[in-house]
């Protein structure tokens, strides 16, 4: 099992590249599946997800291959529209296949992605949204089996009754090659959205109005290879900043994407961060002596703050003056970060959805589990700045969304190794 050991307590300083965004890269790589033609994906971030994806790619019949950064995806040969289990269970974002395997081939079965770390993760609004378009789909215990009908998917209105983002994504892609107009209600409007759509426009879709409450998709015949770039990631962007602010450090992001990241960066402000965008993709963040404590952090939908970045302002305020609240609306199950800060002396207390936590005490060093990707980053960030050596268990949490940790912030400065290997540590469903 692989684990990291920091020792705590070194100011970090320098620059950092920000990798190419997760959340992006997983459904472009997706929906490069519903394309007949090859894929140029840049900017692909080198992360176990990507590989879950390229897994699954691979098992459909399409070509990949990667070289450093740019991943390449020919579907041409591509056949079948059966994911495993297995391959379904590595990774929850799975479930983006769904949209480009009805697109491409009419058909797809695979089972469903069921609860996680996080919380329950149910896939009713990708269902209901795909069954208005006119697809026919039987549950059987997790099990989904999906057909489009003889005269192919038909355009429909749909209105979510959340802005959720997979199901917006799905919905996206299926509706590329639906005939007649889709119209997406109350579309989820994240930066990765827009990204999607603007790679699926590159192959030959009509999208209008990605990063809008209302997504209009004309249909296609089908659709064509391109090239894309992938976004850069806003929340290892946020994670990175955190790890120099409880430092006291200071930190130069280059290829970052300020313009995603409003939310994170006006929370950063307040803690007295000081923040200067240098050029449209250069961030630079100057860490006060003492951080000061959060008003009231509340998760919501982007534009609103990001669920993806809760954990990690946690441990922030952990070591802030002062008292700050976190309310997490999106996700039930998204403060097992506590228990674990709470080893290293954070004086947090959780009641249902609502975290306070005093601030203003010196970390120490402890034992702590990544029990998922953003908690996993938050404790890392937590470890910069405590007191002697912590221990971080299960970092293929950790792994799946952020590229080299922990060389990146050995080149900033910090103190952390890893040690072991993540050979046995798939463990099935994941969070975020
Ligand atoms: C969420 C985040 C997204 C982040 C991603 C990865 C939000 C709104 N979404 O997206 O920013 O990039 O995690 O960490 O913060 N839901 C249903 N039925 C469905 C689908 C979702 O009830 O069919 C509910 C979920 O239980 C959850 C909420 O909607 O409470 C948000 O889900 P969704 O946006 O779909 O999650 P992700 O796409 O995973």
């Amino acid at each position: 099992m692989a684990l990291f050991v920091v020792r705590g307590g070194r100011r970090l300083e320098g620059e950092h590249r920000v990798q190419g965004a997760k959340n992006s890269a997983l459904p472009v790589l997706a929906a490069a599946a519903a394309v007949r033609g090859q894929c140029v994906i840049r900017n692909c971030p080198d992360l176990s997800d990507v590989k879950a994806t390229l897994h699954i790619l691979k098992h459909l019949g399409c070509k990949v291959a990667r070289e450093g950064e740019i991943v390449t995806v020919d579907s041409t040969a591509r056949s079948g529209c059966a994911i495993p289990r297995r391959l379904m269970r590595e990774m929850r974002s799975s479930i983006v296949f769904l949209g480009p395997l009805l697109a491409a081939l009419g058909c797809a079965e695979l089972s469903a992605p069921g609860g996680c770390e996080i919380g329950l993760r149910p896939i009713d609004l990708h269902l209901e949204g795909l069954r208005a378009l006119g697809v026919e789909i039987a549950e059987d215990g997790e099990c989904l089996t999906c057909r489009v009908p003889a005269g192919g998917m038909r355009g429909a209105r749909f209105s979510l009754s959340f802005p959720s983002v997979g199901a917006t994504e799905n919905l996206m892609i299926a509706a590329c090659v639906a005939k007649g107009v889709t119209v997406i209600n109350n579309a989820a409007r994240e930066p990765e959205i827009v990204d999607l759509a603007a790679f699926l426009n590159a192959c030959g879709a009509k999208i209008h109005g990605a990063g809008e409450g209302v997504i209009l998709v004309e249909g296609v015949k089908g659709l064509h290879g391109a090239e894309h770039t992938v976004i850069p990631d806003r929340i290892t962007a946020v994670t990175f900043l955190a790890s120099a602010a409880v430092t006291g450090g200071e930190v130069l992001l280059r290829r970052a994407a300020p313009g995603h990241m409003d939310a994170t960066l006006t929370m950063l402000e307040q803690t007295g961060c000081r923040l200067r965008r240098e050029r449209g993709d250069t961030l630079h963040l100057k860490a006060p002596a003492r951080l000061r404590q959060l008003s009231t952090v509340r998760t919501m939908p982007y534009p609103g703050f990001p669920t993806d970045a809760q954990a990690v302002f946690m441990s922030m305020a952990a070591v802030a003056e002062g008292t700050s609240i976190f309310s997490e609306t999106i996700f039930e199950n998204r403060f097992r970060h506590v228990a674990e800060l709470t080893r290293m002396g954070a004086k947090i207390r959780v009641e249902g959805r609502v975290a306070v936590t005093e601030g203003a005490v010196r970390l120490h060093g402890a034992k702590v589990n990544a029990c998922d990707l953003r908690a996993g980053a938050a404790l890392v960030v937590a470890a910069l700045c405590a007191e002697g050596t912590s221990v971080i268990n299960q970092v293929h949490h950790i792994d799946r969304g952020c590229e080299r940790f922990e060389e990146n912030l050995r080149l900033l400065g910090a103190n952390m190794i890893r040690e072991g290997n993540n050979a046995t540590d798939k463990n099935g469903q994941e969070g975020s």
